[in-house]
């Protein structure tokens, strides 16, 4: 069984899809860590209760970017850990972490990337005005929101939508398609050759 770090910086839903989904055997992993940079992140309440262990690792311990992670990934190696499962962490991983987990990390987007990159996916495709929006799931490279993309899906932006509501959305959309695309990693079913990933059967 593949151990995964689990890494959030708040609410945690997705970290709660993929508890949700690993219980009822549709992710065949163990989770061994929760990670968070908030000490108040719900997160944290959710690994808790779960009964998953969990770190908080507070930044301002630390010199810089690099420090942290090489601070993340002693432990990350110290605890087995197999794939890095980025869920609403809020920080940028350094180049050293990615080098380290080359092709073991993921992220979850709240828009069809490449558009609406960065931190405020949801506002922004609102702001943009476009039709159709969705959910990512790609695998983390030293390019912001750039690397290749793993699953896809696409939701329709209605004219009355509100931030809110779009999120609502998004996000139940989001705790279907990680998991998904967490059980084919965990298979080994992922293969990048360059900027494509390909489902083995
Ligand atoms: C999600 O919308 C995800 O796409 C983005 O951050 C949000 C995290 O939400 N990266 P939650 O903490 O999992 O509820």
């Amino acid at each position: 069984m593949k151990n995964l770090a689990v890494f959030s910086s708040g609410f945690g839903s997705n970290l709660q899809a993929i508890i949700n989904a690993v219980k009822k055997g549709k992710v065949k992993a163990n989770i061994a860590l929760v990670i968070s940079d908030n000490v108040d992140a719900y997160s944290l309440v959710r690994a808790k209760r779960a009964g998953i262990d969990f770190l908080y690792v507070d930044p301002d311990d630390f010199n810089d970017r690099t420090c942290y992670d090489k601070f993340i990934v002693k432990r990350l190696k110290k605890e087995k850990i197999d794939y890095v499962v980025l869920a609403g962490f809020m920080r940028i991983i350094s180049d050293y972490f990615v080098r380290q987990y080359k092709n073991r990390i993921i992220n979850i987007h709240p828009a069809l990337l490449p558009s609406f990159k960065g931190t405020q996916g949801i506002k922004d495709v609102l702001d943009y005005g476009v039709k159709v929006s969705g959910v990512t799931v790609h695998f983390v490279t030293n390019i912001l929101d750039g690397g290749p993309v793993i699953l896809q899906n696409a939701l329709a932006v209605k004219d009355d939508d509100t931030e809110v509501s779009l999120a609502e959305r998004v996000h139940s959309l989001e705790h279907k398609l990680y998991p998904q695309a967490i059980d084919l990693l965990v298979r080994g079913r992922l293969f990048v050759k360059g900027r494509k990933v390909f489902v083995k059967k």
